[in-house]
């Protein structure tokens, strides 16, 4: 596909969401298997960005039908909560885009109701000793954390600011500070998964996770660590923060190839025939962009630059507008190449992330995340 422009392409974005509406809004998807997402239950931590990108779309367009059709979200996910216990730390990527977006929008106060909810879930799961928040739930994992937790951290802030009490930014913050302390290296890159002693909140293992292995550099995580380490310094102006996504995002950018467009790892053998991943090449571009707004616009245009390069490089090569067959937005997305799961698909994470870039792009100012 030749060069459209932004608003060209949020057209095409917004024939795909149109095509496909019907479909997404029945059900909690992820990936795609033969062009056409898969259906999950509701308390998956990707149930979010479905309605994630329909709210972008209201914003983008003010038609009601994207509100209407994102409305009950929350509540669908909400509802798991009483049934049982499978939620996790990924609350934030959950309740971010549906409950607390939808309370800011409409001031809806069932949604602010849940999001401060899921809120306080993830706070009890901050570990005082290790000064982390714990990630999953297995009883063998409960010292493991994981930096695509950096992205929840906004649910937190959000929660001290919407109900006066600063003990959620404390979590936030402390959590935040293990993130540059144990997981982000000195050149940059980062790590998946860091194991801690949950007793005693020492460092005892790194574990590669969805990343080549230990000592790798996932690059979905580099684009988490580069987005959430943002949100941080936004939510706290603490600069640390912003030097932290910045010196990740230089990293990123030196990493790519040439078109931009990240392979799933950064540290592989060799990238012959290794699939690309472009859910962190779209997540690293909106990322990019946060820095740009946190910087003065001269210092921030060369974040901008690369956040447009890779969001145009999506488009051109790896966008599905000329393929009516294929529900998702952007191919050659990598969800977990160790676990032989979801490899040259379309993730719901990726589109959602493309839909946000190039809604920045065009001046959108609300973030989500
Ligand atoms: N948060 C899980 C992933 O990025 O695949």
């Amino acid at each position: 596909m030749g060069r459209l422009s932004i608003q060209d392409i949020l057209e095409e974005i917004e024939k795909k969401i149109n095509t496909n509406m019907d479909d997404l809004n029945a059900k909690a998807s992820h990936m795609t298997k033969d062009g056409v997402y898969d259906c999950n239950s509701y308390d998956w931590w990707t149930s979010g960005f479905w309605p994630g990108m329909l709210w972008v779309m209201y914003e983008m367009t003010g038609k009601d039908k994207y509100k209407n059709a994102a409305w009950d979200f929350d509540e669908k996910i909400e509802t798991l909560y009483l049934l049982e216990n499978r939620f996790h730390h990924d609350v934030g990527f959950q309740f971010l885009p549906t409950a607390v977006i939808k309370y800011k929008i409409t001031g809806d106060e069932d949604a602010r109701r849940r999001g401060l909810f899921a809120a306080n879930f993830l706070a009890g799961r901050f570990n005082i000793a290790g000064k982390f928040i714990r990630a999953w739930n297995q009883v063998d994992k409960i010292g493991w954390s994981i930096i695509d937790t950096c992205m929840n951290l906004s649910l937190l802030f959000w929660a001290s600011a919407e109900s006066g009490d600063p003990r959620f930014k404390h979590i936030a913050v402390a959590h935040a500070d293990t993130v540059i302390r144990d997981f982000i290296r000195e050149d940059g890159s980062v790590k998946h998964v860091v194991c801690f002693d949950p007793e005693t909140g020492e460092v005892v293992d790194e574990n590669g996770g969805q990343g080549y292995g230990p000592g790798s550099s996932w690059s979905r995580g580099q684009a988490w660590a580069i987005y959430g380490m943002a949100n941080c310094y936004k939510s706290t102006g603490d600069i640390k923060y912003l030097k932290a996504s910045i010196k990740v995002a230089k990293y990123f950018i030196s990493c790519l190839p040439e078109d931009n467009i990240a392979y799933w790892d950064f540290r592989l053998p060799s990238n012959i025939g290794e699939p690309r991943d472009t859910s962190a090449a779209a997540c690293a571009a909106s990322g990019m962009l946060e820095i740009a707004e946190c910087l003065s616009k001269e210092e921030g245009l060369i974040y901008k630059n690369w956040a447009e390069k890779i969001l145009f490089s999506l488009t051109e090569n790896y966008s599905t507008f000329n393929k009516p067959e294929e529900e998702g937005i952007l191919t050659s997305a990598t969800s977990n190449k160790p676990g032989n799961v979801g490899i040259n698909v379309s993730l719901i994470y990726g589109d959602y992330f493309f839909i946000e870039g190039i809604s920045k792009l065009l001046g959108w100012k609300r973030s989500i995340f």
